[in-house]
């Protein structure tokens, strides 16, 4: 048992329970998951960048704590989470005799059950942005329709994960008010009360500089394997330069879209009467046309597996061949407001550059969509 340390009000006497590196731990991860939660459930994909930074975030803490519970102080340490099945119940049925100022054997319960699942959401994460955006290590690997997939589990795990912290939340409420003691400031300050008495646990002594060095490493080998795997090639990612004929004729009134952004069918369509182009003359000397038409049939949106590629496969139902008319491409604009796109001061809707500030190269990143406010 540790000795009592300088109570923290005149009345009563506490003992020093959670460390700085459990309290640390603990705050940045509910920090982390916070802006995770907020930028994947409420904000939306132009939040990415923030998204990402929280589960970097995440991970670090989670691998941290995975650690300490190892290398850590007494209250830190994992050994002294495993209850029998026994305690579990009767700590349940509000049976416990013996206090626990480390966690009570539900609390335990619940850390144990976090860190997978954090460490899961994380995982499935990555799996979703390989596959889908072509970003991450994972991008080399992952097709898009894998990516779905995870995104899927992702999302539930996260709905799980919300779901736990509630429980968490709810029982530190319970247990706060049955024990009489602030388990919140708790966590802040790493002190409770030292009555009444609690159950023995045998110390342990921390390894900070054996814990450092360990999280240390894995960061530096984790960071430097995640960047050489970025850097592979994204799997299915068209060439960001198009043809130079392509550049030229097809840049020369707007943004020479990507070969990825339309079907086959719908390049061949309008290559076959430039003379009547969205109500410009576009006409091109045949071979001029058909040397176009080739690169852009030979690399059209099925031949690509992008999320652009994807999401403007499917081309209008009555028949248009404008990008702007997909299915696709009007589901994922239609939250912008009519206002932005109206007046003769409004953007174009072709005018993908002026919000999407990659769409030269056809990738469509959410982190760099930026949309001008409204006129
Ligand atoms: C003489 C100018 C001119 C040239 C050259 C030209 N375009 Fe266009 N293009 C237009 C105009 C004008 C529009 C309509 C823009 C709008 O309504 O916002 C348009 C629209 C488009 C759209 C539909 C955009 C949307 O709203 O989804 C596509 C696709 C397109 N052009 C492809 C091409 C291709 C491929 C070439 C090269 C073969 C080309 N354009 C060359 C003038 C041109
Ligand atoms: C007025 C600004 C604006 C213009 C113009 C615009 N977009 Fe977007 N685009 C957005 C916004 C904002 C989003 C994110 C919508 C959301 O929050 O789900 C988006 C999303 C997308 C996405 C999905 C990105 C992802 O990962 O979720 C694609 C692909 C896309 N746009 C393609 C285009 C193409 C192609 C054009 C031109 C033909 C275009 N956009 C023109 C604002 C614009």
């Amino acid at each position: 048992m540790a000795e009592p340390a300088a109570p923290a009000d005149a009345t009563r006497p506490t003992v020093q329970v959670w460390d700085a590196g459990v309290r640390l731990g603990h705050w940045l991860l509910a920090a982390a998951v916070g802006v995770a939660a907020l930028t994947g459930f409420v904000l939306g994909p132009r939040w990415l960048a923030w998204h990402l930074a929280a589960g970097v975030s995440v991970i670090v803490v989670v691998g941290w704590r995975a650690v300490w519970g190892v290398l850590g102080p007494t209250y830190a340490r994992f050994a002294g989470f495993v209850f029998p099945p026994a305690a579990v119940l009767a700590h349940l049925r509000g049976r416990q005799h013996t206090r626990h100022v480390g966690h009570n054997p539900l609390g335990a319960l619940m850390v144990l059950a976090l860190l997978p699942v954090l460490t899961a959401i994380v995982l499935t994460g990555t799996l979703a942005l390989g596959g889908m955006l072509k970003q991450g290590p994972l991008r080399a690997f992952l097709s898009y329709a894998a990516g779905r997939g995870w995104l899927g589990l992702h999302n539930t795990l996260a709905i799980a994960l919300l779901v736990m912290i509630g429980a968490h939340l709810a029982g530190v409420a319970a247990e706060s008010w049955r024990g009489r003691e602030n388990l919140t400031r708790a966590m802040l300050t790493g002190s409770k009360p030292a009555d009444p008495p609690f159950a023995a646990v045998r110390p342990a002594a921390a390894r900070p500089a054996l814990a450092a060095a360990v999280v240390l490493s894995a960061v530096a080998v984790g960071t430097g394997g995640v960047a050489a795997l970025a850097a592979l090639p994204g799997r299915g990612v068209p060439p960001a330069e198009p043809d130079p004929m392509v550049a030229e004729q097809c840049g020369a009134c707007h943004l020479a879209f990507p070969s990825s952004l339309a079907p086959a069918a719908t390049w061949s369509a309008i290559l076959a009467d430039l003379k009547h182009h969205f109500g410009a003359d576009a006409s091109l000397s045949p071979a001029q046309a058909a040397h176009i038409r080739d690169w852009l049939d030979a690399n059209a949106a099925e031949r690509w597996d992008t999320l652009p590629a994807h999401l403007l496969r499917q081309p209008a139902a009555d028949g248009s061949r404008r990008i702007t008319d997909t299915p696709g491409w009007r589901r994922r604009h239609r939250h912008i407001a009519a206002s932005v796109f109206a007046g003769k001061d409004g953007i174009r809707r072709s005018d993908c550059a002026a919000c999407h500030a990659d769409a030269a190269t056809g990738r469509f990143a959410p982190q760099r969509i930026a949309l001008p406010a409204a006129q």
